[in-house]
């Protein structure tokens, strides 16, 4: 491989989302694609997008994207089902020679697995409004006379961003909620916002408990399959072994992962940091992680 393409391919994969949601799409990625570096861009100082309007999502998503492109990413995932539902075409339109990969609801495999022909779709307003989920539902769902129940609290997102705590009413609320579609005969449960599989856990203990027949799928590993066919087409897969030195990225939270299972660490941006940042991102990616100084926000839209 000559110079030029080593550089190239030596990039990072940059990752955006409203908050911290992201970072469950981070886990995949680092699993399949150990090798590649990462950069993180989490606008916690317009989280949640969730019930705000398309041309606002839009417009944060663009700055967002633009931020990333201009940091040098190879490859840009817009980790969040909100921003991808409303921006996702207009990135692709500005930066048309850049791979940019969004996220939509799992639906399709949801409605393919349902025996009782309903699932529900756990997302935000702005996600179960938009085109690409309304899309699957006209052209998968129906077709297969399956019947999708749209499902959104404002207050899960904040809830996952405070480190869901459980004694909170949100998840009392979640419990109630995953009683009544069973009841209404739901076996797929979709989890269509990137930050709620990190209550994945908590949703299959209630299930397990109350003996519910229901099954629980997030898009978080066909993304990372999706990242990795794409960067094999475009030949921008990073080496095993970097041969570029790691430029030193200031403003940024470098997360470390203790027992070496990525070959970089996560280097992690926000647009407002408050002094709980660095706890969650370390309790969310697991107790291996090493969330190193400095904590400081750099990105002004
Ligand atoms: N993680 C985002 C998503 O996937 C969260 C949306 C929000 O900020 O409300 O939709």
């Amino acid at each position: 491989m000559n110079v030029a393409a080593q550089k190239q391919t030596s990039k990072p994969i940059g990752l955006f989302d409203s908050g911290i949601g992201g970072l469950s799409v981070y886990l995949h990625l680092t699993e399949q694609l150990p090798f590649e570096r990462y950069i993180y861009y989490a606008d916690t100082l317009h989280v949640p997008y969730g019930n705000r309007d398309s041309q606002d999502i839009e417009s944060l998503t663009l700055s967002a994207v633009k931020w990333l492109y201009e940091r040098g990413c190879k490859l840009i995932v817009i980790a969040c089902n909100s921003a991808s539902a409303h921006a996702l075409e207009t990135a692709r339109l500005h930066y048309p020679q850049l791979p940019i990969v969004g996220l939509v609801p799992a639906l399709k495999p949801a409605v393919i697995a349902s025996k009782s022909a309903h699932v529900a779709v756990l997302a935000t307003k702005a996600t179960l409004d938009g085109i690409l989920l309304n899309q699957v539902i006209a052209n998968v769902a129906r077709p297969n006379l399956t019947k999708v129940t749209k499902y959104f609290d404002p207050n899960l997102v904040p809830w996952v961003e405070a480190g869901m705590p459980e004694d909170s009413i949100t998840a009392q609320d979640l419990r109630q909620q995953l009683q009544w579609f069973a009841e209404q005969g739901v076996d797929q449960l979709v989890l269509g916002c990137t930050h709620y599989p990190f209550f994945k856990t908590f949703i299959q203990q209630y299930i397990v408990e109350q003996q519910l027949s229901m099954q629980v799928v997030d898009s978080g590993q066909a993304i990372a399959e999706r990242v990795k066919q794409l960067l094999v087409s475009h030949q921008l897969l990073a080496p095993s072994i970097s041969v570029l030195d790691n430029e030193p990225l200031s403003n940024a939270i470098s997360v470390y992962p203790i027992d070496g299972h990525t070959q970089w660490p996560l280097v992690f941006y926000a647009s407002k940091y408050d002094d709980n940042l660095g706890q969650l991102i370390q309790r969310l990616l697991g107790t291996r992680t090493l969330v190193l100084s400095p904590l400081i926000a750099c990105y002004e839209p």
